[in-house]
């Protein structure tokens, strides 16, 4: 069996869902349910006794330690983390919390395990560590995309807090010798996205008649990825990678902000037009920028395709379309989601905007 954490967020439960659409390994989930983590998202597994749920934190190093010694996985794959860089700029320290001092805490307990494991599991064991392009900074128009050898600059106190975590899983494996492999994937979007970020936010704010704020001039480069190829990118490192390398995921997708937000209002307007016959990019609206908004995100994916044969399977025209298709018949998703904390957070990061 595996462990994985913050898996009952976007990408982990996407992943966990993928994982038993695959096969029947078991998997033990473990989360500490914050605003972002919602156990709707897995309400498909609730009869499958392969899939253990378990509310805590990945900075508990007992209940971690107790997991490890009485499921005796064969891998740690770490999605936990506080991942939106908007909150990191309100409020750092939850972002310093769960993913600088939670995931020492989480290493320091994997560590100890994998170190009492007999060989040839100890051989076989891998930690994965789910990393952003973000640690990398920003691009300018013209420079070639992210390498894995690219110098870390982050910018926001999410990509700083994300940089700490890879430091920190980099050198455990360069010191103790853990298995780790690190994953620096690009911007995702698709199914159980929470509608804070970006292509979410829009669908949900255009279908309830709501403006769609975009940052600055809108011209901000982001990468993007369906969710469900980052999940393939995951299980093909975690099975085929090699232990202490780093395998940046992309979809070479670059598109401006206000592209995506124009391609989000076109498939709206074709899928669901609105009952006054205006489009929906009427309710576009220019707001004040994100303090030290990083201008472009590109990731050069061709180590993790050349050493492991990994392409993303759908195009960015052909995954949007799930996404919004996917929004549009899960709207009992949202409004269950729409809860009184996020209309808090929308209230917060929005109103001082103008
Ligand atoms: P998310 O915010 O949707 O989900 C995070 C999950 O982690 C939630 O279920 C939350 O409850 C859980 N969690 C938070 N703190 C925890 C803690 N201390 N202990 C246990 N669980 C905790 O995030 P996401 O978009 O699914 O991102 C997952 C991972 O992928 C993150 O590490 C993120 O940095 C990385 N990533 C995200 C993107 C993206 O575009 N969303 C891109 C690249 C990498
Ligand atoms: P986001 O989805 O928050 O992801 P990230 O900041 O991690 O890339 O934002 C994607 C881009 O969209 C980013 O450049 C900020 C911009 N953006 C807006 O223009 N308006 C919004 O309301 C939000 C949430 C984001």
């Amino acid at each position: 069996m595996i462990l994985t954490t913050g898996s009952a967020g976007f990408i982990g439960s996407n992943f966990v869902l993928d994982w038993f659409d695959q096969g029947d390994e078991a998997l033990i989930n473990l989360d500490k349910l914050t605003y972002a983590g919602n156990l709707e998202n897995l309400a498909s597994l609730k009869d499958n006794p392969k899939h253990i749920f378990v509310h805590g934190d990945i900075g508990d190093k007992a209940l971690v330690s107790s997991l490890l010694a009485r499921h005796r996985p064969r891998a740690v794959v770490n999605f936990a983390a506080e991942s939106h860089v908007d909150r990191s700029i309100h409020g750092p320290e939850d972002f310093i919390q769960t993913n600088v001092v939670g995931t020492f805490h989480l290493l320091e307990a994997v560590r100890a395990y994998w170190s009492s494991l007999p060989e040839p599991d100890r051989a076989d064991f891998r930690f994965l560590h789910v990393s952003t392009d973000e640690v990398y900074g920003s691009l300018s128009k013209d420079e070639p995309a992210f390498t894995e050898t690219h110098r870390y600059e982050p910018n926001s106190p999410y990509s700083a807090s994300k940089a700490a975590s890879d430091h920190l899983v980099r050198a455990y494996h360069h010191t103790y010798g853990l298995p780790v492999l690190t994953t620096n994937c690009s911007n995702n979007y698709g199914p159980y996205h929470f509608p804070e970020k970006l292509i979410p936010l829009m669908i949900v704010n255009a279908l309830a008649g709501k403006s769609l704020p975009v940052y600055g001039d809108g011209q901000q480069i982001r990468d993007w990825l369906y969710v469900k190829d980052h999940c393939s990118a995951i299980r093909r490192v975690l099975e085929k990678g090699r232990p202490g390398e780093v395998y940046n995921i992309g979809g070479w997708n670059e598109k401006a902000n206000l592209d995506i937000v124009h391609t989000v209002c076109r498939l709206l307007d074709e899928l669901k037009p609105r009952s006054d016959g205006k489009p929906y990019g009427d309710q576009i609206t220019f707001v004040a920028d994100r303090p030290g908004h990083d201008r472009r995100y590109a990731i050069d994916a061709r180590k993790i395709e050349r050493e492991l044969g990994w392409k993303p399977a759908e195009t960015f025209e052909s995954g949007i379309r799930k996404t919004v298709e996917w929004y549009l018949e899960n709207q009992s998703w949202v409004t269950n989601v729409l809860s009184g904390s996020y209309r808090q957070w929308v209230e917060k990061n929005y109103a001082e905007r103008g």
